[in-house]
C-alpha cells in the first residue's frame, strides 16, 4: 500500500498561506538577496513576486550545482538520431561553454535587459545560449524552427533583438530545414534592424555568411575559450524578464509572454520532484522543442535547476528511425520519467499497436510518463497504460503559465487517475469554472476555466511592453481573474476537465495555433474574397486547419489551382509547423442573419458530430454546401 497523498493538505496551506508557502519554496534557491517582500500586490497588472529579491538562473542552474559536487554529472544527454550522434555535456563543462559564450555576447555589446532572438535546432548550442542569456540578464526570444520568414519577422519587429542567434540548418525526417535563408529574409522583412548575428555552421548544410553582420560561431567559441573568457553572473531583480516567448493570439500577431526570473526559477524547481518525482542526480527527458513553452520549462531550466540530467532529443516518435526510438533514449540513458505531447503517443501507438517495440527495451528505470499539450484522449492513455505498466499522468498548462495548472502531483503522491481528466489544481491556482457573469458554475457544469488572481509564482506578469493588451486579454473579460480560454468543467471531487478553447486558437500536433492568423493569410491571396479556418478532428495530429476559401467574382481560374497556392502561401507565410494542407473552395459561407460565419456549425459537420439548424441562419442551404464540399474532398462519409 502507498502512503496517502499529502496533495491535499498542501495545496490547503498555498492557499490558506500563500506567502509563506512560497517564501518556503523559494529557499530551494539561491539568492545574491533573498526577497523580503513575497509578494507586492501593487506591481505590475496583478502584482509581482519575490519583488525585492535578486537572483541569477544561470547561476543557480549550473554554478551552485558545479559547487554542490555535481561538476561531473550530465548536465544534459543530446540524442539526435537525425545527426546520428550522441552528445553529453557536464555540468562543469556546461558552464565552461555558458560563460564564454556570454563573454562573446557581452563582446558584442549585449548587456542586462537586451534582447537575444534565437532561431536554432535541437542543437546543444541552442541550451548554452538560453543560458548564456540568463547569465548576463540578456533576455531571450526562442523562435520555433518550423515558423517562416514572416513570422520571425514579427517577432524581431516586436523583440527589438541586438543579436540573433541562428544555425545553418536543422534537420527533419527526409528533408533540411533551411535556417539561413529564412534567417535572412526575415533580417529583409523586418523594420528592426539587428546588427549581429552568430551563426552555427552544421555539417549537413553549411551556409553563406553575410560580411559584417553574420560570425562563425565555432570561431568564435575558440577564440573565447583560447582567452580564458568567462562572462560572471549579473545580479537580477526578480522581477527582471528572463524570456520572452511568442505564442499564437487571437490575430495574426502573436502574444509576447514575459517570463521573470524569480517566480519562475521557484516554481519550476518545486515542480520537479512535488509534481514530476524526480530526484536530483536522475535523468529526466521532456520531448517537447526549445521553441515551445514546455521545452524552455521542462528541457532547460527546471532540470538543471533541479541538478537532474536533461535528455534533448532531436528526433520524432516514430520515422527515427522506428516507433522504438523512444525507448531506445529511455533506456539508453536511463530516464526515469518522460514529458511528451499526446500526439506523440497516437503516432507511437499507430506504428505499433502492439507494442512489441517497448518490449526490446529495458525500461526498469522508467517510473511515470507525463503528457500535455493538448488533451490527452482516454483511448490514447489507456494504451500507454496498457503497455508501460507506469502511471500515465495527464497535466495541464499554457504558455502563459510556464507550468502546471492542473496535474497529478507525483512526488506528494499520485491521486487516483480519471481518464480525460488532468487531475486538480497544482498550489498556489485556484482554477474555477465560471458562467458568462463570472459566476462559479456548479460541479460537472461547463463553463470558462478561469484562475483566481493572483497567479502563482512562474505565470506571466504581463505581454512585452503591452500592459494594456495583457489586461485586455486576460483579466478584463472576468474580473479578478485570470482568463484560461479554455472551457471545461469541474467533478465532484474537484477533478479539472479542458474540454477546449473558447477563442480561435487550434491545437495542432501539441503545436498552439492561431485559425485568425491563418484567415489573414488566405485572405491576402488575391483571388480570395471571403475566408473561414476551422480546426477539423484528426486521428493523428488531434485537429488540423481546414480553410474555406470563397473566391471573387470573376475569378475564372480553376479553384484547385488556387487551393494548392492557398496550402503553399500558408506554408510560406506561417509555417510548415501550420500543417495547413486542406482548403475548400464554396461558393458562400453560412453566415448568421448579422453576418457573423457560424464556424461551430461547420466544424461540427466537417467533424461528423450531430449538429442543429442555428435558428439565426440567413441561408440554410450554405450548410448544405459545406456537407457536399466536404463530402467531394473526401473529408467525410
Ligand atoms: N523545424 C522545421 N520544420 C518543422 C519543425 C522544426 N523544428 N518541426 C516540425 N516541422 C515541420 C514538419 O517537418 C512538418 O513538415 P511537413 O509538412 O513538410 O511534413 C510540419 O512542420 C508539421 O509538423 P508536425 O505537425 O509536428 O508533424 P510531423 O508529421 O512532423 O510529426 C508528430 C508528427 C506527432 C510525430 C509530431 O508532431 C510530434 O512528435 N509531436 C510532439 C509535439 C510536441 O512535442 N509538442 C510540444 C508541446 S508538449
Ligand atoms: P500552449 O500555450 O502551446 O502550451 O497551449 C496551451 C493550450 O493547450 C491550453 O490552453 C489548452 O487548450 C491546451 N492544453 C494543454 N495541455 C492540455 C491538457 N493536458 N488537456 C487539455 N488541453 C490542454
Amino acid at each position: 500500500m502507498s502512503a496517502p497523498s499529502r496533495y491535499h493538505e498542501v495545496y490547503a496551506r498555498a492557499s490558506r498561506d500563500p506567502e509563506g508557502f512560497w517564501a518556503e519554496a523559494a529557499r530551494d534557491i539561491d539568492w545574491v538577496e533573498f526577497p523580503r517582500t513575497i509578494f507586492d500586490p501593487t506591481q505590475g497588472p496583478y502584482g509581482r513576486w519575490f519583488a525585492d529579491g535578486v537572483l541569477n538562473t544561470c547561476y543557480n542552474a549550473l554554478d551552485r550545482q558545479v559547487a554542490a559536487g555535481r561538476g561531473d554529472q550530465d548536465a544534459l544527454i543530446h540524442d539526435s538520431p537525425l545527426a546520428g550522434s550522441v552528445t553529453r555535456l557536464t555540468y562543469r563543462e556546461m558552464l565552461r561553454e555558458v560563460a564564454a559564450l556570454a563573454a562573446v555576447m557581452q563582446d558584442f555589446g549585449v548587456a542586462k535587459g537586451d534582447r537575444v532572438l534565437i532561431y536554432m535546432p535541437m542543437v546543444p548550442e541552442a541550451m548554452i545560449a538560453m543560458l548564456a542569456c540568463a547569465r548576463i540578464g540578456a533576455v531571450h526570444s526562442v523562435v520555433f524552427g518550423g515558423f517562416a520568414a514572416k513570422e520571425l519577422a514579427t517577432r524581431i519587429d516586436d523583440a527589438h533583438p541586438r543579436l540573433i542567434m541562428s544555425a545553418s540548418c536543422g534537420l527533419e525526417p527526409g528533408r533540411i530545414v533551411h535556417y539561413k535563408p529564412l534567417l535572412d529574409e526575415a533580417i529583409r522583412l523586418a523594420a528592426h534592424q539587428v546588427p549581429t548575428t552568430i551563426v552555427l555552421q552544421r555539417p549537413q548544410e553549411p551556409c553563406t555568411l553575410v560580411a559584417g553582420r553574420d560570425h562563425d560561431w565555432a570561431e568564435l567559441r575558440a577564440a573565447a575559450l583560447d582567452a580564458g573568457k568567462a562572462a560572471p553572473c549579473v545580479p537580477l531583480r526578480a522581477t527582471d524578464p528572463l524570456y520572452i516567448l511568442y505564442t499564437s493570439g487571437t490575430t495574426g500577431i502573436p502574444k509576447g509572454v514575459v517570463r521573470d526570473n524569480g517566480g519562475h526559477a521557484v516554481a519550476l524547481k518545486w515542480s520537479m520532484f512535488n509534481l514530476y518525482g524526480v530526484k536530483p542526480g536522475e535523468v529526466w527527458w521532456c520531448g517537447s522543442d526549445i521553441g515551445w513553452v514546455v521545452g524552455h520549462s521542462y528541457i532547460i531550466y527546471a532540470p538543471l535547476l533541479h541538478g537532474a540530467t536533461s535528455i534533448m532529443y532531436e528526433g520524432k516518435p516514430v520515422g527515427t528511425p522506428d516507433a522504438g526510438a523512444y525507448w531506445r533514449v529511455i533506456a539508453e540513458h536511463k530516464a526515469v520519467a518522460l514529458f511528451t505531447a499526446p500526439t506523440a503517443f497516437r503516432a507511437l501507438r499507430k506504428e505499433d499497436p502492439a507494442g512489441e517495440l517497448i518490449r526490446k527495451y529495458d525500461l526498469s528505470r522508467f517510473r511515470t510518463l507525463f503528457l500535455a499539450g493538448e488533451r490527452a484522449d482516454p483511448p490514447t492513455v489507456e494504451w500507454a497504460e496498457r503497455q508501460l505498466k507506469v502511471p500515465v499522468i495527464d497535466h495541464w498548462w499554457q504558455t502563459e503559465t510556464g507550468w502546471c495548472i492542473a496535474g497529478n502531483p507525483v512526488g506528494l503522491g499520485v491521486l487516483p487517475v480519471k481518464h480525460g481528466s488532468p487531475t486538480v489544481p497544482m498550489p498556489g491556482y485556484q482554477v474555477d469554472v465560471v458562467d458568462e457573469a463570472a459566476k462559479p458554475v456548479a460541479a460537472n457544469k461547463m463553463g470558462s476555466i478561469v484562475i483566481k488572481l493572483p497567479m502563482p509564482p512562474g505565470c506571466l506578469p504581463t505581454l512585452w511592453q503591452q500592459d494594456d493588451r495583457f489586461r485586455e486579454s486576460y483579466l478584463t473579460e472576468f474580473p479578478g481573474y485570470y482568463k484560461t480560454s479554455d472551457a471545461g468543467y469541474k467533478d465532484d471531487d474537484g477533478y479539472v476537465f479542458v474540454m477546449g478553447r473558447t477563442d480561435d486558437i487550434i491545437n495542432v500536433a501539441g503545436h498552439r495555433l492561431s485559425t485568425g492568423g491563418m484567415e489573414e493569410v488566405l485572405a491576402s491571396h488575391p483571388d480570395v474574397a471571403e475566408c473561414a479556418v476551422l480546426g477539423i478532428k484528426d486521428p493523428l495530429k488531434g485537429e488540423v486547419p481546414c480553410g474555406f476559401v470563397v473566391l471573387k467574382a470573376g475569378v475564372t481560374r480553376a479553384p484547385a489551382e488556387i487551393e494548392k497556392e492557398i496550402v503553399a502561401l500558408v506554408r510560406d507565410r506561417i509555417g510548415p509547423v501550420a500543417a495547413f494542407k486542406i482548403a475548400i473552395t464554396v461558393n458562400r459561407l453560412p453566415k448568421t442573419r448579422s453576418g457573423k460565419i457560424l464556424r461551430g456549425t461547420m466544424k461540427k459537420i466537417a467533424d461528423g458530430d450531430s449538429w442543429s439548424m442555428p435558428a439565426t441562419i440567413d441561408d440554410p442551404e450554405a450548410l448544405a454546401e459545406i456537407g457536399s464540399a466536404l463530402q467531394r474532398k473526401g473529408l467525410t462519409s
